[in-house]
């Protein structure tokens, strides 16, 4: 395992997913961690990320010399490289030449361990305040900018290595192969994790932590909880269930979906509720947002119980263990604590009954999404599943704006599955986030067509683009598709007139619009 010691700020996640791109295991640890305690686990590597902070504030994170005395690898980033540098002796300067952005390195040892093989002039991302001027002793100093005279430095003897920039950002143009270098030729590792590992590996630990109890899970159709449920069906199969609640608001073909493709490829044991009547009886009269979450929610949890209560009925014994999809950076923003808890309550499934006593079986929570998606190809997941773009639990219930009522459904169902249908032909599901697709059912207009006057409702289009949805921008998409989607709901789909693009970033409108 690499650790990548975490500085603060947003680097840190990057980083372990760059090094496991390089094919090398890596974690991350909070800056406060003992090191002891990181020494303790053996680790391969260390990584010193970069973080928010000058090591002249008074409240900087400072680092335990004993670190660089275990004989570990080490490779400072920017803050790390400053901390670094101070902590061994060498000097940092608080010299109010901020770099921030671009800049231009110049490589002055172009066969050192971290730039050989990269051009002598590159492009590197930078994003500090103070600036080394005199490396610790022992070291090589093998690049500068123009306002740093010590942008990288190197001891091969001790195999400790800094860059003052920023190799993780995409920006840096040989970042990668900088990040590379240290992992295989500084410290000597081999590119040996792969995803198959990680499915041979989870399916021995949920082997062992089920034994032959029985787990419980719920499927959304999104792509966690799917793969998720594929790789604790490979390791333990009958003794899982899976449960689906249809509650009526998905998209059209989702539900046969999971029923279909999904048990298709797994082989999963798939208990589907349909719970339509009860959540549109429960939505009737309704039209306020966060009212009908509730709602939504509420019914959730009570089909998933009865599900519950009748697997228990038909198998006889406990369901002991409930098994999530819970995401790294998920654990890593929660604290990052290790092991499995006996918790009570947990956010990611629809919102379970906070009663529920379950063991947890989390078996993605050491993996970034894409390499979620990667695992679930690995598991024959059809592209459908593994590829999908994020679906909000309350589906459809909260893209008509006004009273859910089946009508209303059908149709929103239509004119949503025009809609992505004509976004994968022109080839744009990867570069849209998502496009929610919303009926203004409480508002009409005035149309014309064929020879009448009709008086129906608005389409709105909401594609946008995201990295992770805290942020979101409109996508600018070509007007020809928008021509088309327009065309084919306007024309196929009865009592819509009228076809609208929301141009609204986020914030300050959210994504979906309840
Ligand atoms: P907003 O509308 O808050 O959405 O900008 C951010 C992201 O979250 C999704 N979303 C949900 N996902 N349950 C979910 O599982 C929900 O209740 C929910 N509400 C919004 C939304 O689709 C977007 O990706």
């Amino acid at each position: 395992t690499v650790l990548v010691v975490d500085f603060g700020a947003q680097y840190a996640q990057l980083i372990a997913r760059r090094v496991r791109e390089a094919r090398v295991y890596s974690e991350i640890v909070p800056s406060t961690t003992p090191v002891a305690e990181m020494l303790a686990r053996n680790p391969a590597a260390i990584i010193l990320s970069g973080g928010p902070s000058s090591v002249y504030a008074e409240d900087a994170p400072t680092l335990d010399p004993a670190l660089f005395e275990a004989g570990v690898p080490v490779f400072g980033m920017c803050y790390g490289f400053q901390l670094m540098a101070q902590t061994l002796g060498g000097t940092v300067d608080n010299t109010g030449s901020r770099e921030y952005g671009r800049t231009p390195l110049a490589v002055s040892r172009p066969d050192s361990t971290l730039f050989a093989g990269t051009p002598e002039r590159q492009d590197v991302w930078m994003s500090h305040g103070d600036a080394c001027s005199a490396a610790p002793e022992g070291f090589t100093v093998t690049a500068a900018t123009d306002a740093v005279p010590v942008a990288a430095f190197e001891n091969d003897a001790k195999r400790l290595y800094g860059v003052q920039h920023h190799p993780e950002v995409m920006h840096s143009t040989h970042g990668q192969q900088v990040l590379e270098h240290f992992l295989y030729r500084g410290a000597g590792l081999e590119p040996n994790w792969t995803t198959s590992n990680v499915v041979e590996e989870s399916v021995a630990a949920i082997r062992e932590q089920v034994g032959d109890k029985r787990a419980i899970c719920g499927l959304s159709g999104g792509v966690d909880s799917a793969v998720a449920a594929a790789l604790v069906q490979r390791a333990i199969g009958d003794q899982l269930t899976c449960v689906y609640v249809d509650h009526g608001l998905m998209r059209k073909g989702e539900t046969e979906q999971v029923e279909k493709d999904f048990v298709a490829a797994t082989g999963v044991k798939l208990k589907v509720v349909d719970a339509r009547e009860r959540f549109l009886d429960a939505l009737r009269g309704v039209s306020d947002p966060e009212e009908k979450r509730k709602i939504i929610g509420r019914e959730f949890i009570r089909v998933f119980e009865q599900a519950q209560a009748e697997i228990v009925a038909e198998h006889g014994g406990e369901v002991e263990f409930l098994v999530q999809g819970t995401l790294y950076p998920d654990v890593v923003e929660s604290g990052g604590g290790t092991g499995t808890a006996n918790i009570k309550s947990h956010h990611n499934v629809g919102g379970l009954p906070e009663d529920l006593e379950f063991q947890l079986v989390e078996p993605l929570r050491r993996l970034f999404k894409d390499e979620v998606r990667m695992v679930g190809k690995e598991l024959g997941l059809p592209d459908e599943i593994v590829q999908r773009q994020p679906f909000p639990g309350p589906g459809l219930g909260i893209r008509i704006v006004g009273e859910v009522t089946e009508e209303r459904l059908d149709l929103l169902r239509e004119a949503d599955a025009i809609a992505r249908e004509e976004l994968t032909a022109a080839g744009l599901d990867r570069e849209i986030w998502q496009c929610p697709v919303v009926l203004l059912a409480d508002v009409r207009s005035v149309g014309v067509q064929g020879d009448g006057r009709t008086y129906g409702h608005p389409i709105v289009l909401r594609p946008v683009s995201s990295e992770d949805a805290m942020t979101a921008d409109w996508t600018r998409m070509p007007y020809e598709v928008l021509a088309r989607i327009s065309t084919r709901i306007t024309n196929e789909v009865p009592d819509v007139n009228r076809v609208v693009l929301d141009v609204t970033s986020k914030p300050p409108g959210t994504i979906e619009w309840e």
